[in-house]
């Protein structure tokens, strides 16, 4: 797939302070950094018009790009309506693969709703309709020709609150799959999914017994197991640990950037400290007093948590907006 316009001049701005932990772990996928020049503040090239998108017609600051990378989903000016209340306003970016990208802002921002306009969920909800465009392997996947059952195959969603079918956790993995007429050797199906989503281990010896019984973080992996196993490339999350103890969110974290090696992730997080372990990218939207959400920042997650260009971004992850 072709790069886009966010692939732009690399930026010669390292972070000024220190970055989220995360990043230690994801280093073996960073792009080697060349030799760089003196350090440069974001802000300082921002003024100078180097290295940082600035568009003023959309009033979203963008980073650089840092590593070449290739698009899962290009956005441009999508916006949302329910009914004739408008939730987001033409935002525009890119959604890199095999990375987490992971979208922040207050409640009633849109989150959501952004994230159910990548599989089409927005349909099923009476009176919803998008706008604007979402690049999905070189067609639009908002357009009405798209068959939105085939979308939400290839781009897969884990809810916030686990929802295991009651039925067995064997069942619950090759349910998707054989709807979508999967021929293969299912056994094999099964345990590749479970293993993939880290939950194997745990359940092989009983995989009749009911997907209700498990734990709330079992179940969460077996949703992602559930996901993984129609063979799709996106894998969208609403919030997927929120309702977890701190054990079960770290490893449904771990499984993120496990995952990030075969999928690209995008993942809707209120907790900053979460986004930062986990996202390669982030996206920062905020609703103004009309309550409309829009795209105030997208960057890297180390620019954005470290150097946001935006004042508003920062006041977010600093914890100053409600
Ligand atoms: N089904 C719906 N019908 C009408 N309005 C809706 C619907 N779903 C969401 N909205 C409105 O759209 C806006 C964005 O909601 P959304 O759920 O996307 O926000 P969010 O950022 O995910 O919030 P939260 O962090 O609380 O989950 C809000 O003003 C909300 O009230
Ligand atoms: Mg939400």
């Amino acid at each position: 797939m072709a790069r886009n316009f966010f692939t732009m001049m690399r930026s010669s701005a390292p972070a000024a302070t220190a970055a989220p932990a995360a990043s230690e772990q994801r280093s073996e996928r960073a792009a080697p950094s060349p030799p760089s020049p003196p350090p440069a503040n974001m802000k300082e090239a921002a003024a100078a018009g180097v290295g940082v998108h600035l568009d003023p017609n959309l009033e979203a600051v963008r980073h650089d790009f840092t590593e070449e990378i290739e698009m899962a989903l290009q956005l441009r000016e999508v916006s949302a309506f329910y009914g004739s209340f408008q939730a987001i306003d033409k935002m525009t970016m890119p959604i890199p693969q095999n990375r987490v990208t992971a979208l922040i802002g207050p409640s009633g921002c849109g989150k959501s709703t952004l994230l159910r306009c990548f599989n089409r969920m927005n349909d099923l909800i009476p009176g919803a309709r998008i706008e604007g465009e979402i690049m999905f392997e070189g067609r639009n996947l908002i357009d009405p020709n798209v068959d939105a059952v085939e979308v939400r195959r290839r781009i897969g969603m884990v809810f916030q609150k686990p929802n295991p079918f009651p039925k067995s956790i064997y069942e619950n993995v090759a349910f998707g799959a054989r709807i979508n007429g999967y021929s293969g050797d299912m056994d094999r199906l099964v345990e590749d999914s479970l293993r993939r989503a880290a939950l194997w281990d745990e359940v092989k010896d009983e995989l009749d017994k009911s997907g209700l019984a498990l734990s709330g973080g079992q179940q969460q992996r077996l949703c992602i197991a559930r996901a993984i196993a129609v063979q799709p490339e996106i894998i969208l999350m609403d919030e997927p640990a929120s309702a977890l103890d701190p054990v079960a969110t770290l490893k449904i974290e771990d499984l993120m950037r496990e995952l990030a090696e075969h999928y690209t992730i995008v993942v809707v997080t209120h907790n900053m400290q979460q986004a930062g372990r986990v996202s390669d990218y982030t996206a920062f939207l905020l609703a103004g007093e009309e309550r409309v959400g829009r795209l105030v920042e997208f960057g890297p997650t180390q620019e954005i948590f470290t150097n946001p260009l935006d004042q508003r971004t920062e006041d977010y992850i600093t914890g100053r907006y409600g």
